[in-house]
């Protein structure tokens, strides 16, 4: 396969809080500088790039011109879909988040959602989903998408995924919910630190008490890592130092779809 040399990428951002653009530039391997000079374009990025107003707007249409079917569009957010639209509109045409979505994917090559918003509508998607938020395979059709869930999406795999479409111009191999398998074909459990303090039957009962001082498992405190696909586990963020587990309070699920609804928080009965 052709190599190819810094692979063009427009990233947007619709109904979210950015947390996907902070863990990006908090990549460990290869660090966000080189990835920026030097593995791929970064067209246009909302929170990263100077530009503002209608220069930003000139700048993403001359990208999406020039880079015409060949760059990566990553999406960061849910969609509103509620009330025409009107939960999200962007630049001077009012355009909603929706059309402009439509828009930007019409020419990309690839879509690469990260986070659980744009993956499977996330927080903002929580009942009673106020703006009738989606996540973008809702939404895009025909084009191939790969979906890069958690709160935030890892940077490891958000980079991942660069590379492997860099090195191989493919995407990686994907599930039936559009992960890339190398991220998403291990359960949290099955490679948890605690595990064989859930094996020994010995479980943190109460926040700070004894076991809660000698890391033992946090099923009981709601834990949903027998319930998760991901490799937090194995990668860990913020190079590698720590992960939700390891600091304490148990895995949220954060990556499943509906995650907030069906396991944030609850305890087991
Ligand atoms: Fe499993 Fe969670 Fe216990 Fe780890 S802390 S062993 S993921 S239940
Ligand atoms: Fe999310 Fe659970 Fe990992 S809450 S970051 S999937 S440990």
């Amino acid at each position: 396969a052709e190599v190819m040399n810094r692979v063009p990428v427009i990233w947007i951002e619709l109904q979210d809080c950015a947390g996907n653009s902070e863990a990006f530039i908090r990549s460990d391997g290869p660090k966000v500088d080189e990835i920026i000079l030097e593995i791929i374009s970064l067209e246009f990025q909302e929170t990263l790039m100077a530009a503002a107003g209608h220069q930003a707007e000139a700048q993403l249409h001359d990208a999406v011109e020039t880079f015409k079917g060949k760059y990566l569009l990553f999406v960061e957010g849910s969609i509103p879909t509620a009330m025409n639209g009107f939960y999200g509109t962007i630049g001077p045409s009012g355009e909603t988040f929706e059309e402009h979505l439509t828009r930007l994917s019409k020419d990309a090559a690839a879509i690469v959602a990260v986070g659980s918003c744009a993956t499977f509508g996330g927080v903002p998607a929580a009942a009673p989903n106020p703006t009738g938020a989606k996540g973008v395979m809702d939404i895009v059709k025909g084009k191939p998408i790969i979906n890069i869930p958690a709160c935030p999406a890892n940077p490891a795999n958000m980079v991942g995924v660069i590379l492997h479409y860099v090195l191989t111009g493919q995407i990686p191999e994907l599930d039936s919910l559009l992960r890339p398998k190398f991220a998403f074909g291990y359960r949290i459990h099955d490679n948890c630190e605690r595990r064989a303090h859930f094996d020994a039957g010995e479980f943190v009962e109460e926040w700070g008490d004894e076991g809660a001082k000698n890391n033992f498992c946090l099923y009981k405190m709601g834990c949903k890592g027998p319930m998760t696909f991901n490799n937090c586990s194995i990668v860990r963020y913020n190079e590698g130092v720590n992960w939700p587990i390891g600091v304490g309070r148990g895995c949220i699920g954060c990556s499943e779809p509906d995650f907030w609804d069906k396991y944030a928080y609850e305890r087991p009965m």
